[in-house]
């Protein structure tokens, strides 16, 4: 006797980024953030879990190899999860006593460091709540594995409202547009050759909290005039509004970084390349067609419209080289109406290949579960 959920949950790249904590324990922000969920065939994790008497001890496995189930994070969300099950007393106790084996992974390279764990732990609750079928709020469980997950539990684009109360109850994600409200939105990842290891996320957003007042400004005076505006701009289609938005909050979030002390950084010469590259482009074209964004790491994620792709992708190839036959992966890139060449950009080519390749996605939707047995 075994039951067995499968689900399957996307990355979502922050536009107005979290960065910052009132609560460690519960995960809840300092403020508000806006993300796009990215489409599940080109970069998604797929969790399955499992429920069976015969199960000695709760156990993990990442990618194929098992993992130590002693991480706290998932330990909340397993025990909130049972506990919820329990309240609602929707399936026996004798099937909530069960061990459990979770079997999880991705289809794009962890080491990457792109946002992994959003699409994890979007897709671990929504099978367990499936598993424990629990009527509830997947997002706050979500949060409660790691703060940007709650986002991916939306396709299209969502907001994560940061709330006010001290229990998180109203720290919760809510879907701004469907993926299909904007069709032509493009996304290119450019993953950076890198192999340092960075700050994580929670210790590097505990050092800006404990240390920079750029935070406190960032949180009280840009982030909520940013996100009403970004909101405006997303459901208004405002590409130049949109991409101006995204640059400077990324911008931002890494002064911040470095505001912090002792600071730290994730951005390398190849990301500071990508910067000027972009603003160069936008400049001699004479108007906005393409926006950065980095979270904390070096690899860059271009948002753009589906029209500029094959140009901006012959301008990337241009300033990165590279020798890979297969440098461009994910959705088939449409074809350029005519040759570009960038022979006379100001900017001069890296000598060196420094990205390890590209994923060329879209906006797409929120977690699904493939069968239930
Ligand atoms: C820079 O969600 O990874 O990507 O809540 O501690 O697990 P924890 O942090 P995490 O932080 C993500 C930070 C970011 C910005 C964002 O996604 O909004």
């Amino acid at each position: 006797m075994s039951v067995i959920v499968t689900a399957t949950a996307s990355v979502n790249i922050a536009v107005i980024k979290y960065w910052g904590k009132r609560d460690e324990e519960l995960i809840l922000p300092l403020n508000d953030s806006i993300s796009a969920t990215l489409d599940t065939n080109v970069m998604c994790a797929r969790t399955s879990v499992c429920a069976r008497p015969d199960i000695e001890e709760n156990e993990m496995y990442l990618n194929g190899i098992k993992t130590s189930f002693d991480n706290k994070r998932l330990q909340t969300c397993l025990n909130k999860i049972k506990a919820i099950a329990t309240l609602q007393k929707v399936v026996d106790k004798e099937f909530l006593s069960w061990n459990v084996r979770i079997c999880s992974e991705n289809n794009f390279p962890t080491a990457a460091g792109l946002a992994s764990s959003a699409a994890g732990y979007a897709c671990l609750v929504t099978a367990l709540a499936k598993l424990y079928k629990i009527e509830s709020d997947i997002s706050q469980l979500a949060r409660l594995g790691s703060g940007s997950a709650c986002r991916s539990v939306f396709g299209g684009f969502v907001r994560w409202h940061a709330g006010g109360k001290c229990d998180g109850s109203d720290s919760t994600a809510s879907q701004i547009v469907q993926s299909t409200h904007w069709p032509e939105m493009r996304v290119l990842v450019l993953v950076v050759a890198d192999k340092k290891k960075h700050t994580s996320s929670s210790i590097g957003m505990k050092r800006s909290v404990e240390s920079s007042e750029l935070l406190k400004y960032r949180v009280e005076h840009c982030v909520p005039r940013r996100v009403d505006e970004m909101i405006n701009a997303i459901k208004g289609k405002d590409f130049q509004r949109f991409a101006e938005l995204t640059m400077k909050d990324s911008n931002q979030f890494h002064a911040v970084c470095l505001d912090s002390y002792p600071p730290f950084h994730y951005l390398t010469n190849v990301s500071y390349k990508i910067i000027d590259v972009i603003h160069k482009y936008n400049e001699i074209c004479k108007e906005t067609r393409v926006a950065y964004t980095f979270d904390a790491g070096p690899n860059a994620c271009l948002f753009l419209l589906e029209k500029d792709v094959p140009e901006v992708l012959s301008l990337i190839k241009y300033i990165f080289p590279s020798p890979n036959t297969d440098y461009v992966r994910g959705l088939d890139v449409p074809k350029a109406e005519e040759e570009n060449t960038f022979e006379t950009f100001p900017i001069q080519p890296m000598e060196e290949n420094k990205l390890q390749y590209l994923i060329y996605t879209k906006v797409g939707d929120g977690p699904e579960i493939h069968y239930d047995g």
